[in-house]
C-alpha cells in the first residue's frame, strides 16, 4: 500500500481479496436494491466502455482542459469511477504519482481491479448485444487504486486531490450539494475538477433544483470553485447493439477550480 494513501485515508478500511479497498459495509441487502450491482450493468460497462470507447469524444476535450489547466502534483481522484476505464486512460496519459478510483458498486469496483490494477485476461458474455464472447487484458497499473466509498462522505484528507473528475456522476447521487461540498473539501487550493453530465437526474427535486447548466454552475460557485474554460457540449452516443441502436447523450463538460 503506497505511502500516499496512507497519508490521505481517514476513515478505516479493509482490504477485500480482489485488492478493493472498503471503506463501509455493503450489504446484501444494500446489494440488491443497488442497481449498478446488477451483472447486466456491469455487462453494459464493458460493452459501451471497452467495446465502443463511449468517451472517445468527451476524453478528447477533457484532454484538452487538462492540458491547459494542468495542475501539478501527485493525486487524481475519480468519483463514480464505475469500471476504471476513464481513470486507466487519464493514468497513461499524464504523469501523476497515484491515481484513487472511488464507486459505491462492488461488483464495478472489482472488474476495474482485474482489468487495470492485476491486468488480469477477462472474458465477458455479451450475446444480449449481437458479439460472441469477447476478452479483454490491459497492462496492470499498481499506481492506481479502487475504493468502495461515498462520494458524498469522502474518507479522504481536506486538500488532498490535485486533479478531480466525475463523469455521469451528478445526476445520480442523491444530494449533488453535499458532493460539491465534499469535492471542494477534497481537492487542494488551485486544484481542478472536471465534471461531464448529461442532467438525466433520477429525481425530480434534483432536477428542478440542479437540472440546467446555470443551476450546476451556481453550486459550484455556492462552494467558491469557478469556471475556468466555456461550458462545452458534446453528444456522447451510446451502442446499444451491433444493429445500430443508440442512445445519444447531450453531455455537458465542465471545468471548475478551487480558489487559492
Ligand atoms: C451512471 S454510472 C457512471 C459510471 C462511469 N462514471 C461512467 O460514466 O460510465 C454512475 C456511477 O456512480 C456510482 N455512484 C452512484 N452514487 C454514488 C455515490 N454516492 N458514491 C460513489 N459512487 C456512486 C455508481 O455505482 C455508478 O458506477
Amino acid at each position: 500500500m503506497p505511502l500516499i494513501f496512507r497519508n490521505i485515508v481517514t476513515k478505516a478500511f479493509d482490504t477485500d481479496p480482489t485488492g478493493v479497498n472498503v471503506f463501509y459495509q455493503k450489504t446484501e441487502q444494500l446489494k440488491a436494491y443497488d442497481i449498478y450491482e446488477r451483472y447486466e450493468l456491469l455487462q453494459r460497462q464493458v460493452y459501451t466502455h471497452l467495446v465502443h470507447d463511449m468517451y472517445a469524444s468527451v476524453r478528447k476535450e477533457m484532454s484538452q482542459l487538462i492540458t491547459s489547466f494542468m495542475p501539478k502534483g501527485k493525486l487524481v481522484l475519480e468519483l463514480g469511477c464505475g469500471i476504471g476505464h476513464e481513470l486507466y486512460e487519464i493514468s497513461k496519459a499524464y504523469p501523476f504519482e497515484y491515481y484513487l478510483g472511488i464507486d459505491s458498486s462492488m461488483r464495478f469496483l472489482k472488474s476495474a481491479q482485474k482489468f487495470f490494477v492485476d491486468g488480469e485476461k477477462v472474458t465477458f458474455e455479451l450475446g444480449r448485444y449481437g458479439l460472441d464472447a469477447q476478452s479483454f487484458q490491459f497492462s496492470g497499473n499498481s499506481s492506481l487504486n479502487f475504493c468502495l466509498a461515498d462520494a458524498e462522505d469522502l474518507p479522504l484528507t481536506n486538500d488532498s486531490a490535485d486533479l478531480l473528475m466525475h463523469y455521469f456522476l451528478f445526476d445520480r447521487v442523491s444530494n449533488p450539494e453535499l458532493l460539491i461540498r465534499e469535492i471542494r473539501r477534497v481537492l487542494r487550493p488551485g486544484g481542478v475538477c472536471i465534471c461531464a453530465t448529461p442532467f438525466n437526474f433520477s429525481s425530480l427535486d434534483n432536477r428542478n433544483l440542479y437540472g440546467d447548466p446555470q443551476k450546476l454552475k451556481g453550486l459550484f460557485r455556492q462552494f467558491d470553485m469557478l469556471p475556468i474554460s466555456p461550458e462545452i457540449v458534446i453528444p456522447v452516443e451510446e451502442a446499444l447493439d451491433i444493429a445500430g441502436n443508440k442512445i445519444v447523450w447531450n453531455t455537458h463538460l465542465f471545468a471548475f477550480r478551487k480558489d487559492v
